[in-house]
């Protein structure tokens, strides 16, 4: 089992800030990504599709007997993780609950912004995992499109970044958070922008670098680390590599290589299916 890969999936590039961290605190570990470039944005879709797509993303990294699967989305993390954890038996991490946590033990005031797509911000998934750890936290969601297209764009950093920042954040600082969730795989790309517009008084809770802590952490208590150190990383895209390989190269700084095109196999919900699957995110 130690020897085995991590399986890291996304709707696209986005997943890579996830990837980068995990690389970071585990160096040894084989990683195979997959990112649902032919399907992406996930953020649009409604709860059941993402879930048929998460669902199939993991199906095709189980087939190449990874040994935990992370799901480096925030859209699939916040409607599919139960069912994945049902359907598959091998750990299954999302990035919702380690960013959670992180915004709990950070907040001094109780007031805590979450942003993401509008699926996240609509299944209140955030919201759930920080009621479950202290239901006192007033947690306030805003879903923030533009950034998406921004990061990709290479603009993050950019005037039209800024002004997009300056409207979304405005009434989360009117209510006075003091920990903002960046509840979206592109959104640590804006970190520096997020940080201008907000001022030194709130803190940035970034889900990538804390998905890692925990991905290392449960390797570890598992027994599960690997002892030989592996091979480059292996990226799997269900379209053309070419965009994948130029934005996901830079998103990492550095450049892409053993970039395959993939065909998932479709998932085809059961009739006493899709009542299960939605009634977890029923309550958005
Ligand atoms: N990866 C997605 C997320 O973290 C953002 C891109 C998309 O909408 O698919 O929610």
């Amino acid at each position: 089992m130690p020897e085995r890969a991590i399986g890291i999936f996304d709707s696209g590039i986005g997943g890579l800030t996830v990837f980068k961290e995990i690389r970071k605190f585990l160096p040894g570990e084989e990683l195979l990504y997959l990112g649902d470039t032919a399907r992406v944005p996930y953020g649009t879709k409604s709860p059941r599709t993402v879930l048929r797509y998460a669902l199939e993303s993991a199906g095709f990294l189980v087939g190449k007997k990874v040994k935990m699967l992370v799901v480096a989305c925030n859209t699939a993390s916040s409607v599919a993780l139960p069912e994945l954890e049902e359907r598959f038996s091998l750990p299954v991490l999302g990035v919702i609950e380690p960013g959670a946590r992180k915004a709990v033990e950070c907040t001094r005031n109780g007031r805590v912004g979450v942003i993401g797509t509008e699926g996240t911000i609509g299944s209140s998934a955030y919201t759930r995992a920080i009621h479950a750890i202290n239901p006192d936290i007033e947690v306030l969601g805003i879903s923030c499109p533009l950034f998406v297209p921004l990061a990709e764009e290479g603009w993050a950093e950019h005037e039209v970044a800024r002004i997009a920042a300056r409207e979304y954040l405005t009434p989360l600082m009117k209510r006075g958070i003091d920990t903002l969730v960046l509840g979206c795989t592109h959104y640590p790309l804006l970190k520096n922008t997020l940080r201008d517009v907000l001022g030194e008084g709130v803190t940035l809770i970034d889900s990538a670098e804390e998905t890692a802590r925990m991905v290392a952490q449960l390797l570890e208590r598992n027994k599960h680390l690997r002892s030989v150190r592996a091979e480059s990383p292996r990226f799997f895209v269900t379209d053309a590599p070419v965009r994948f390989q130029r934005v996901g190269g830079a998103f990492l700084g550095t450049p892409l290589e053993h970039v395959e095109q993939v065909e998932l196999s479709e998932f085809r919900f059961s009739p006493q299916d899709p009542g299960v699957a939605l009634s977890s995110v029923s309550g958005a």
